[in-house]
């Protein structure tokens, strides 16, 4: 490990690299804003256990927990299943667990965790009333970006987080995520701004920064504060719809 990994491990900041560069060739601080052509959703090929989709809470939990369905269960820690309110409106899903998240077994509870839930707070949410979970379950090595395979062995265990919640709305935290959510790939820039749809529930998405790239760019966080407005009012409508019938 460089220095500088080092010091950026330190700060509980994530340096992502790919897997097949030198250590010493790290030259990003954040997830890519970009994602690699080999973890597009075109490629996935589901590779879990036949009733992933009818599992409840619990099941689903220890599934995962025990999951050795691609490579990353010999590097993790302990899986990273999900978080909060299993009735929530909003849910959140950021790309993968990062050394803070491996650690305690709590997705986003890193620097980029801390800001989320400054973002939350800012549109009157606490942490505790969304549901937050990632692509994929266990921290891919020195915080490399997922490969095509992992993201599709954990393909189903989100599938089945989101059906369980059954959320008024998805904020897809940054653009790996979106494209995954959304199988496509347009840039970030594209997605942002509009109501999408996740196409295996048609649950409303919205696509904004992820809270890491946000830490080194300040000036994005009001449009990733209208973002998590326009987020809020799917979410307000559908609990107005609820109460009134
Ligand atoms: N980044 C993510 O996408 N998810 C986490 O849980 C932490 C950092």
């Amino acid at each position: 490990m460089t220095a500088q990994q080092q010091y950026l491990n330190a700060m509980g900041i994530d340096v992502w690299q790919r897997r097949d560069l030198p250590v010493d060739a790290i030259i990003e601080t954040s997830p890519p804003e970009t994602v690699p052509s080999e973890v597009k959703p075109t490629v996935t090929i589901p590779v879990v256990a036949d009733d992933v989709g009818i599992m409840e809470w619990d099941r689903l939990r220890s599934t995962v927990a025990s999951c050795e369905l691609c490579s990353l269960h010999t590097t993790r820690t302990q899986t990273v299943f999900g978080t909060g309110d299993q009735q929530a409106q909003l849910m959140i899903v950021g790309d993968a667990p990062g050394v803070d998240e491996d650690r305690q077994g709590d997705p986003f509870v890193g620097r980029a965790g801390q800001l989320l839930n400054e973002m939350l707070h800012a549109i009157g949410f606490k942490r505790e009333q969304v549901y937050i979970a990632n692509i994929i379950k266990c921290r891919p090595p020195n915080s490399t970006a997922p490969q095509a395979s992992e993201i599709s062995s954990c393909h189903a265990y989100l599938q089945r987080q989101i059906a369980l919640v059954q959320p008024a709305v998805i904020l897809a935290a940054g653009e790996l995520t979106a494209q995954y959510l959304l199988k496509c790939d347009e840039t970030l820039a594209d997605l942002r701004g509009k109501e999408h749809r996740y196409p295996e529930s048609d649950v409303p998405v919205i696509a904004t920064y992820h809270p890491a790239f946000l830490l080194n760019a300040s000036a994005e966080k009001r449009n990733a504060w209208h973002d998590l407005l326009m987020a809020r009012t799917i979410a307000s409508e559908k609990i107005k719809h609820d109460v009134t019938g």
